[in-house]
């Protein structure tokens, strides 16, 4: 079956019981209901796994492939684990202090090693693009933010706000190309602040030199001195819980005549998805956006373009990460993650295959990432 006709039915696809978005009190219980076993089936085989189930990757991919499928296809509903996920939270980013324990200020050693540490291509945390051809992961990388440079359409002397900025790998790799252009990150992981702060100076790096500036601190409390030509998010947008808000404090600290460019994990299917294992070992209160949700939550913003990309290339990008993950462990198992090692190493594995299964399936078509550029409405 060709990528095209897979997607060809997405619109077909209705939740087991009933339009979850209308509430019927009957099928949206009942819908609910099931999700919520289902979650617990899934959470027991997971920690089964954590626990030491013995069962050989390939094994363990195939039975994720062909449930995610039948989810993706079939009964996209169940794939909101909690009632959370459906909808809007109160809050911008949340559970923020749990998620950089949890994940962003684990030792980084292990998570630069994963993610790649090269030249002018820092650690960067979120899909490379490997269908223009790219032979490895640096070069995924490169291709990705060639893509965006073109997208958003950055300029030599513009300035540019990047949130979530990860390990400022996208402003140092931008910066190499534009001798003009600024920038400003912001960011709440300690950890990867203090990696930028060691590039800063360091007269190797393009960080340092006095182009670029860096906020520790967290987007819920983010005030900037002044407005922005470009802004840029990349792997933020799934940590937020209320997209309205949040687009609009992003709008606040645009130019009138700037462009904002968002980059995020997505879901082709009719609600947005999330998963328990990683709500509970990965990315707390972690969303996975529905295709149309930023669009529709867009207030003082536009849309005025949009992009899917497939998800075999996010797919790619885990193997990868698994593989550099997998080859590091003699260093890996003497660090300290907070809890025995082996239990450690098994929920990563966990977490790097689901979600790289889960963003392959259905050759890619459901469930990939999505770029919005937007300007002032
Ligand atoms: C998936 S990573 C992506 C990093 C980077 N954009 C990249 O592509 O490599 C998400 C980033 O958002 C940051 N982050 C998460 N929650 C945040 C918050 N509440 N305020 C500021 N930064 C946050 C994390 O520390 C991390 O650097």
């Amino acid at each position: 079956m060709t990528a095209r006709s897979v997607f060809s039915g997405i619109h077909k696809h209705v939740p087991i019981v009933g339009d979850i978005t209308l509430k019927s009190p009957f099928a949206y219980r009942a819908t609910r209901l099931i999700a919520g076993a289902l979650n617990l089936t899934q959470m027991a085989f997971a920690e089964a796994y954590i626990n030491g189930l013995e069962i050989p990757d390939s094994v363990l991919c195939a039975i994720m492939d062909s449930s995610m499928s039948t989810l993706f296809k079939h009964f996209p509903s169940l794939m909101a684990p909690y009632e959370w996920v459906l909808n809007e939270s109160d809050h911008l980013a949340e559970s923020s202090p749990e998620l950089m324990k949890l994940q962003y200020d684990l030792p980084q050693t292990m998570l630069n090693s994963m993610l790649g540490d090269w030249d002018v291509i820092y650690p960067k945390y979120s899909m490379g693009l490997w269908e223009n051809g790219a032979i490895d992961l640096e070069q995924s990388q490169m291709h990705m933010i060639d893509q965006v440079i073109e997208r958003l359409g950055i300029v030599d002397g513009d300035h540019i706000l990047d949130f979530g900025c990860g390990w400022g790998c996208v402003a140092n790799y931008i910066m190499s190309k534009f001798p003009k252009v600024r920038f400003t990150g912001l960011n709440l992981s300690h950890q990867q602040c203090e990696y930028m702060r060691g590039k800063m100076n360091d007269p190797q790096s393009f960080l340092s030199g006095g182009r670029f500036t860096l906020h520790e601190g967290d987007f819920n409390e983010a005030q900037f001195g002044e407005k922005f030509d470009k802004i840029i998010s990349i792997g933020f947008f799934c940590h937020v819980g209320n997209l309205t808000n949040a687009l609009q404090k992003l709008s606040s600290f645009l130019k009138s005549d700037g462009k904002a460019f968002i980059h995020i994990f997505t879901v082709r299917t009719p609600n947005n998805v999330s998963s328990g294992f990683t709500h509970k070992y990965i990315f707390p209160h972690g969303r996975y956006w529905n295709y149309d949700a930023v669009p529709n939550c867009n207030r003082d913003l536009k849309t005025i373009d949009r992009w899917y990309i497939n998800g075999t290339n996010y797919q790619k990008t885990f193997a990868a990460w698994l593989q550099r993950f997998d080859q590091s462990q003699e260093t890996f198992k003497h660090l300290d993650y907070g809890m025995d090692y082996a239990k450690f190493r098994r929920i990563w594995r966990f977490y790097l295959l689901l979600l790289g299964t889960a963003i392959g399936s259905c050759e890619g078509e459901y469930n990939g990432n999505g770029q919005y550029l937007m300007t002032h409405v």
